[in-house]
């Protein structure tokens, strides 16, 4: 089949090498894609935001089904853009309704779900500027540090986490008067989580789930986790934190009744749904949802899966994922982050990346790349994502440390303690 999968990063990249190693592919495009993507596909430069362009793409590469990466696509109502089109209907697309996506799209909407389905996340009231009042008191009734989320997509910055009352009302009155636009406008106030975070991943279409592998990703910029929150700077999977009494819990506490959930409130949703917990003291608790893969969780939890991902998807498809086989390999995977010097602030583009080409034990995903003149050169804060096997965590980072040193480019960071709390 002919696939065109949607996005530019390092989680588009892992989906098109595991996409590209599928008997079921005739043809894989990818827009717009990155200089790691056009080694295995055919990239396309169309603007994403521009439905009727990825529908032109669509028709004109006579493609069988879509794959969506990020989640604004999502959001912005590309599933059911697909629905609604006489040409396009019957093509089937990876990723949820608009309905579906306001898990990630609204904190409120996806605040709401959870208490409905009665699925265990932390406390909270969601205000606006006419109820600010409401949100001071209900700041006063929790205690320290106090964590305020704009409603709307922001990027993963739209979370703060404040130390003081002080501090968190006049947060929260800035956020309220526009500091995040549109997506602050409404704020999610929340009780804070003290534990360990980890990712879980299910494929779903709709009746039936299959687990992925858990990641854990590392978000600060700075080691031991300090300094400003980032896109991601490296991932680890499997969690050994996560046992099998905790993925137990994470199955029948979350995971199901966030399905049922959707099932009951007639949300169609054939997709990738991503759950962020909290293990706070062994019991699992939902800090957000995704409606896509994580990146960089994208570029363990892809290598861990032996399956053909496009069977997978034609389950999801054909509503028949339950008849699908899903199997996962026992290696750890481990992914250091290359960024541009700066990022997650100002940084710059354009620096020739070198030694890709020396890297032989673990594999390059590019994020933000592109080719120049015949050179790849960095185009984005995320550069580069080196991802390793190995029989345990130490085993895998050392292959991604090592190739990390030897990929150079003007700038280059990464965090050198990936995986320090496991
Ligand atoms: P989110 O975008 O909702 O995932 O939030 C970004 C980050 O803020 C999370 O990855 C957590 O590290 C942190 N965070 C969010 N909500 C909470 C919470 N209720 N308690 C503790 N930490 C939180
Ligand atoms: N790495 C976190 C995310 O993809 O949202």
């Amino acid at each position: 089949m002919n696939v065109l999968l949607l996005g530019s990063g390092g989680r588009e990249h892992a989906l098109a090498w595991k996409i590209s190693q599928s008997d079921k592919l005739k043809n894989l495009f990818i827009a717009p894609g990155n200089a790691g993507t056009s080694t295995i596909g055919e990239n396309i430069n169309i603007d994403l935001n521009n439905f009727s362009s990825i529908k032109q793409t669509v028709i004109e590469k006579n493609i069988n089904l879509v794959v969506v990466g990020p989640e604004n696509l999502l959001v912005n109502g590309i599933q059911d853009f697909f629905i609604n089109d006489t040409d396009l209907k019957n093509i089937p697309i990876i990723g949820p309704s608009k309905i579906g996506a306001q898990l990630e799209g609204s904190k409120e909407f996806a605040k709401k779900f959870m208490l409905r389905h009665n699925i265990p996340t932390a406390k909270y009231l969601s205000v606006s500027l006419e109820t600010i009042d409401a949100g001071i008191n209900f700041l006063e009734q929790l205690s320290s540090p106090y964590v305020l989320k704009a409603d709307g997509l922001a990027a993963g910055k739209g979370v703060l986490i404040l130390n003081t009352l002080s501090e968190a009302t006049q947060s929260l009155t800035e956020m309220l008067n526009g500091k995040f636009g549109e997506a602050g406008k409404r704020v999610v106030i929340e009780e804070f989580l003290k534990g360990i975070e980890v990712s879980f991943f299910v494929i779903t279409d709709g009746n039936s789930y299959k687990m992925l592998p858990e990641a854990k990703d590392y978000k600060k910029i700075g080691e031991n986790d300090t300094g400003l929150n980032t896109g991601g700077m490296g991932a680890i999977s499997p969690v050994l934190f996560a046992n099998s009494e905790f993925k137990q819990k994470v199955e029948t506490q979350i995971i199901i009744p966030t399905i049922n959930g959707l099932k009951k409130d007639n949300i169609s949703y054939k997709g990738f749904l991503f759950f962020g917990l909290m293990n706070v003291k062994g019991n699992p608790f939902v800090i957000e949802y995704n409606v896509r893969l994580g990146d960089p969780e994208s570029e363990v939890i892809l290598p861990r899966i032996k399956s053909d991902i496009l069977d997978l998807f034609q389950g999801l498809a054909n509503n028949n994922l339950n008849t699908k086989t899903l199997q996962i390999s026992n290696d750890t995977v481990s992914t250091v982050m290359l960024v541009s010097g700066g990022y997650p602030q100002s940084y710059e583009k354009g620096k020739e990346i070198k030694n890709i080409d020396s890297v032989k034990d673990s594999i390059v995903f590019h994020a933000g790349t592109k080719i120049h003149n015949n050179k790849i050169i960095t185009n984005g804060g995320r550069v580069l994502a080196i991802s390793s096997y190995g029989k345990n965590i130490n085993d895998a980072l050392s292959k991604s440390y090592k190739n990390s040193e030897k990929i150079q480019f003007e700038g280059k960071y990464y965090r050198k303690d990936i995986g320090f709390d496991l």
